[in-house]
């Protein structure tokens, strides 16, 4: 077993150490390389070599990744999700920190004040009436999207003594399972915005959610809300935002999105795109794309692809297995069980998954994969890529 992986971009040491030395040949001049590590080089324009079975993204997005030429070729690119989660979710907290004590105008009033002495402690106390803020505990947080980042936002704003209410009409098993009990579920987005001193938007920007924090909704908040928007900016209408603002029946408006339209309006806070931006989310979304290459390269198992299924079987002694990517058409399992069944092999699991236009197929077979198999099953139309395993 010997993999060689050519990488894009720095990437975290201790992402690297996951891919041992004695199995793996890991730089940036690889040649022939099995698999390609990247984190933000634009891999649009490179001629991604034959040989190349997997790509790993050391972050969320794929926009800099060529997913769809990848996924003709049966070749699984594999992300990082919700590697970057608790960065998120610490700015997240600061941001309704920020909002509920005026902390923004606080330190912009400071930072006038060009006294010293008695002159300067006059000046601070006269000026600080401006800045009296709330406490968090009684007041209740919207959660938008219960995904990685919203759930452990919801989560830690319920130990924080908050009154938390969530909306994903799409959660998956995983995410309810780790959110807390004292979350209550929401009716509707609107229900929620009706009901939350404080909303933040944890959703992916997809033409469903482009301007969900919309003039309609900021009118349901009760007056003096917050806004957070960690997400992506235009989930939230910002002329409506900064509208609310001026009206003063919004109070804060708490983002990680520098704009234009937002510039300089008294109860805007915007961060510099700050949410993953932690030593740890870097080196967590390295190590989580090292371990399910990894796993992918030498056991076949898929987690984690934005391109293909979730695929994943234990191993079991004396059994061997193939692993074949294929369009999703009909007869694949039946074609590529009669090859098997052709060489007079007894198969011990199989496991057959789709997502969109491909499928994935693994295989286990009672001892070993006799020379030839692999070829044969290989040239079997609407095969993309078949290897023993
Ligand atoms: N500020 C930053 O630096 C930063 C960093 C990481 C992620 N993000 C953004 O945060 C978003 C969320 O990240 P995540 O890791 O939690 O993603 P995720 O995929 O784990 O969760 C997204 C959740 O949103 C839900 N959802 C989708 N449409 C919805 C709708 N209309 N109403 C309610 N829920 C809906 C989905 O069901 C899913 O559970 C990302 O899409 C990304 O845009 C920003």
């Amino acid at each position: 077993m010997h993999f060689r992986v050519r990488t894009l971009n720095s990437i975290s040491p201790r992402g690297l150490e996951r891919l041992p030395r004695d199995h793996y040949e890991l730089g940036d001049t690889i040649d022939r390389p099995d698999a390609i590590l990247v984190r933000s080089a634009d891999m649009h324009a490179l001629d991604i070599p034959a040989t190349v079975i997997a790509v790993g993204r050391a972050g969320a997005g794929t926009n800099n990744i060529p997913v769809s030429l990848l996924t003709q070729r049966g070749v699984p690119v594999f992300t990082a999700p919700g590697a970057n989660a608790n960065a998120v979710k610490e700015l997240v907290l600061a941001g309704l920190f920020l909002g509920a004590r005026h902390i923004g105008p606080a330190l912009d009033f400071v930072r006038s004040l060009d006294f010293a002495g008695d002159v300067l402690d006059a000046a601070v106390e006269a000026g600080k009436k401006r800045f009296i803020g709330h406490e968090l505990p009684g007041r209740t947080l919207g959660v938008v999207g219960l995904g990685a980042i919203g759930v452990e936002v919801a989560n830690a704003a319920h130990l924080l003594g908050m009154h938390v209410l969530g909306y994903d009409p799409q959660i998956t098993v995983q995410r309810a399972w780790q959110l807390s009990s004292g979350v209550e579920q929401a009716l509707s987005l609107d229900d929620l915005f009706a009901r939350s001193n404080a909303v933040t938007v944890h959703v992916p920007l997809t033409d469903g959610t482009r301007g969900l924090v919309s003039a309609k909704r900021l009118e349901l908040m009760p007056e003096g809300g917050t806004v957070l928007n960690f997400a992506r900016a235009a989930i939230v209408d910002e002329s409506a935002v900064v509208a609310a603002l001026h009206a003063g029946r919004l109070g804060a408006y708490v983002c990680d999105f520098p704009s234009a339209v937002t510039r300089g309006v008294a109860g805007v806070v915007a961060l510099p795109h700050l949410g993953a931006s932690t030593s740890e989310a870097e080196e967590n979304c390295a190590m989580m794309v090292a371990d399910t290459l990894r796993d992918f390269l030498e056991h076949g198992n898929i987690r984690h692809s934005v391109n293909f299924p979730e695929a994943a079987l234990p191993r079991v002694p004396a059994t061997s297995r193939i692993a074949i990517a294929n369009s999703n058409v009909p007869n694949m399992v039946g074609q590529i069980s009669t090859r098997l069944a052709d060489a007079g092999l007894n198969i011990a699991d199989l496991l057959n998954k789709s997502k969109g236009e491909v499928a994935y197929t693994l295989v286990d077979i009672d001892g070993k994969v006799p020379a030839g198999l692999v070829e044969r099953i290989a040239s079997i139309q609407g095969v993309l890529g078949a290897r023993a395993v």
